[in-house]
């Protein structure tokens, strides 16, 4: 794709969420910004399960990425203090990485990935060829988002504004992001110029995160209380709905951001496109539709409290942390395999059949 503006897409990625210092894993505390930027140095499996079960890391690939670094983490461990058992040992710590959060399917399929490799491990000490795998797998995340950018932006004609949910940028993937990716190609080729940022209750992944990335990018941002969305697509401000997932099923159902699926349906309402952006590292072929998909219910305390201060009375909440939205409801699927319009089983396996012919 030609880009005829000032601005390359690789100045639109100023952050990384998750290093590897040589020693062990160094993390952004995403619960702390944007009023403090600290990283987390972690040494070992627990606390990279931990850190993943808190939020300290969110965002479906980010997650992916450091289970793997986790299951570095833990062979080193394991290793040192036993080289005859340590594929036996670092079972149980695969097992407890897997349990941090359940619905983004990245985790299950870094762990799976790393776990391949310690089976292909020839002998000796396993630690640099696991350290190579995680790696492989955090730079691949890399390459698959500047493909989506490119693939995703190539469908925005513009000057247009958009809007996006949740947190899909640097700071949920190995660098660069999903939807928030194809927001930057987009920008980038000067076809988007504004971005609507919905707050993300109660976490608040887009008000204090996406705002945070698109401000150090300076790509112009405007946050909205999620309730705010329908009036603005009534209002024609937005051209394009535009989100990541946490997982896609084999028909194309997607698990997103609690609030995605009634996006999805006010975009159809009001004939606004909506653009899933996705790697395939998301997508999940053994679960064939999105009722199947395991929804993370999280503490009611996040919904009760606000910024440490109840702001309720002494009633019950629910804290549902994704929803699914239907693949009737999805005009296109980008991901780096290819653009999928109007996605259904048979397309979604179709990516795959077509990427292993020309592989
Ligand atoms: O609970 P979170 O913050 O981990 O949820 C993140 C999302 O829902 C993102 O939209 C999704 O992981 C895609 S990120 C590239």
């Amino acid at each position: 794709v030609p880009y005829n503006s000032l601005v390359a897409p690789e100045d639109l990625d100023k952050v990384r969420a998750v290093r590897w210092d040589g020693g062990g894993l160094l993390l952004l505390d995403q619960r702390l910004l944007p009023g403090k930027v600290r990283y987390l140095n972690l040494r070992n499996a627990g606390a990279v399960a931990q850190a993943i079960a808190e939020m300290a890391v969110r965002g479906a690939p980010a997650i992916g990425i450091c289970a793997a670094y986790g299951v570095v983490l833990a062979i080193r461990d394991r290793y040192a203090r036993n080289p005859s058992t340590w594929r036996r040992d670092v079972e149980a710590d695969v097992e407890l990485l897997g349990r941090a959060r359940p619905t983004a399917v990245n985790l299950r399929w870094a762990l799976e990935r790393m776990t391949s490799r310690i089976a292909a491990c020839s002998g000796g000490n396993p630690y640099r060829e696991l350290l190579q795998e995680a790696e492989a797998i955090h730079l691949e995340d890399i390459q698959a988002n500047r493909r989506m950018g490119a693939l995703g932006a190539a469908l925005i004609e513009g000057p247009c504004q958009v809007l996006t949910h949740c947190n899909t940028g640097s700071l949920a993937t190995g660098g660069y992001g999903t939807a928030l990716g194809v927001i930057r190609s987009a920008y980038a080729e000067r076809n988007v110029t504004r971005v609507f940022v919905d707050e993300t209750r109660p976490w608040l992944q887009g008000a204090r995160l996406t705002a945070w990335e698109l401000a150090a990018d300076g790509i112009p941002a405007t946050v909205l209380v999620d309730a705010a969305a329908a009036h603005l697509l009534r209002r024609g401000a937005v051209s394009w709905v535009i989100v990541g997932a946490d997982r896609v099923t084999a028909n194309g159902d997607v698990a997103n951001k609690i609030g995605t699926y009634g996006l999805a349906v006010l975009c159809r309402y009001h004939k606004v496109p909506l653009m899933v952006v996705a790697p395939s590292s998301t997508i999940d072929l053994r679960v064939e539709h999105g009722a199947a998909i395991p929804i993370e219910e999280r503490d009611p305390a996040e919904v009760l409290f606000c910024a440490g201060r109840r702001v309720t009375p002494e009633v019950e909440a629910i804290n549902p942390a994704f929803d699914v939205t239907p693949a009737d409801l999805v005009d296109v699927l980008v991901t780096e395999r290819g653009v999928v319009l109007r996605p259904s089983a048979a397309k979604i396996h179709g990516l795959f059949d077509e990427s292993a012919r020309s592989a």
